[in-house]
């Protein structure tokens, strides 16, 4: 019987690939690029908790806040009001602005991380490549550190006003399931899908192929 609901269990997680395997699994053994820690078998920890939650943020989240200010994107086309970044968006930077440690988790966990942030791995000349991940770009010596005004802007409302303002965008309210807004906001997972559960294989965790550009497309008509 045990053996029985172990099999329909493996199973049912083939038909989608989740976290382990993925370039999010930090676990022991994991494939989280060279971050798989001897530490724990455990793969949610990194990022959430079921006890002793950060207060700042759903859901149960299980990390240290970074405490960066960023440069936004900005330009003389751009319709939306832009600021700092919020959401979920402000916890992929908790690991992505390249300043925090991945193992710089709260609750249940060593109070004192000792794995690299990708800062201390993504830079230009390392082993890992230049930039990649380190979306903020902290790295010892970058002038422009923290500078979020070359990648696409995040956190800010995208309603039937906006689109009807830019005129070139599809009302939000006609968009895919499989492309959520947050809180009515877009936001880093509203592209990317953090569990790579939604992930189409050979990308980056995107939540739908971008092949001919299909997920620009999706909100852009152009
Ligand atoms: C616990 C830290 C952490 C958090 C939180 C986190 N990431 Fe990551 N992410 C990483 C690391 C480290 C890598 C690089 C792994 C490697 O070197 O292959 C990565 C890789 C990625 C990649 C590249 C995937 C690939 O296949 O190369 C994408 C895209 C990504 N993350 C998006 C996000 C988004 C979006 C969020 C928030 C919804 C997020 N991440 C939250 C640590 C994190
Ligand atoms: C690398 C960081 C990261 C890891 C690891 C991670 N999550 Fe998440 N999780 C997020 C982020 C960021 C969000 C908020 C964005 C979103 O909803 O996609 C989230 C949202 C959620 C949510 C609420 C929204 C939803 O999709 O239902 C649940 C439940 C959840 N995670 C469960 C888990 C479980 C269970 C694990 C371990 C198997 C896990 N997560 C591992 C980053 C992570
Ligand atoms: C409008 C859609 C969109 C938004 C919003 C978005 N991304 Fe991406 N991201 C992409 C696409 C498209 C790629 C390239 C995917 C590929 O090559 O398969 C990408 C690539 C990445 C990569 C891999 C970079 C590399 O060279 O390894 C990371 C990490 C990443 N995004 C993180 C983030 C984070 C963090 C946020 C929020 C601050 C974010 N993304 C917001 C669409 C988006
Ligand atoms: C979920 C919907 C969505 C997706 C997917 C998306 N965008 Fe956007 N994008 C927007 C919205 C909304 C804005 C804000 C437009 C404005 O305020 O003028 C924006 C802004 C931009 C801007 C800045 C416009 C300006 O006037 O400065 C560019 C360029 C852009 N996106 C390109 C892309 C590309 C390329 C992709 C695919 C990799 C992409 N977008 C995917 C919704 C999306």
């Amino acid at each position: 019987m045990l053996l029985a609901i172990s099999g329909a269990v493996a199973a049912a997680g083939a038909a989608f690939a989740g976290i382990v395997n993925s370039a999010h699994d930090f676990s022991s053994g994991g494939t989280g690029g060279p971050w798989g820690t001897p530490d724990t078998d455990r793969i949610c920890v990194f990022c959430h908790t079921p006890h002793q939650a950060q207060p700042v943020q759903a859901p149960l989240w299980n990390r240290q806040d970074t405490t960066s200010t960023f440069k936004t994107y900005g330009s003389p086309t751009l319709d939306a009001s832009v600021g700092q970044p919020t959401g979920n968006s402000r916890l992929c930077l908790s690991c992505h602005d390249g300043s925090v440690a991945v193992d710089a988790y709260v609750a249940g966990g060593p109070a004192i991380p000792h794995m690299m942030a990708i800062g201390d791995v993504y830079y230009p000349g390392s082993p890992y490549g230049e930039g990649g991940p380190n979306i903020g770009g902290n790295y010892s010596g970058n002038a422009s550190v923290n500078d979020l005004r070359n990648d696409h802007p995040v956190s800010f409302i995208y309603d039937d006003g906006l689109a009807a303002a830019d005129g070139d965008l599809r009302a939000p309210s006609s968009l895919p399931p499989n492309l959520p807004l947050f809180q009515g906001r877009l936001e880093c997972a509203t592209c990317h899908d953090a569990h790579n559960v939604e992930t189409v294989g050979g990308t980056r965790l995107l939540r739908i192929s971008n092949q001919g550009s299909v997920l620009c497309l999706t909100c852009h008509l152009k």
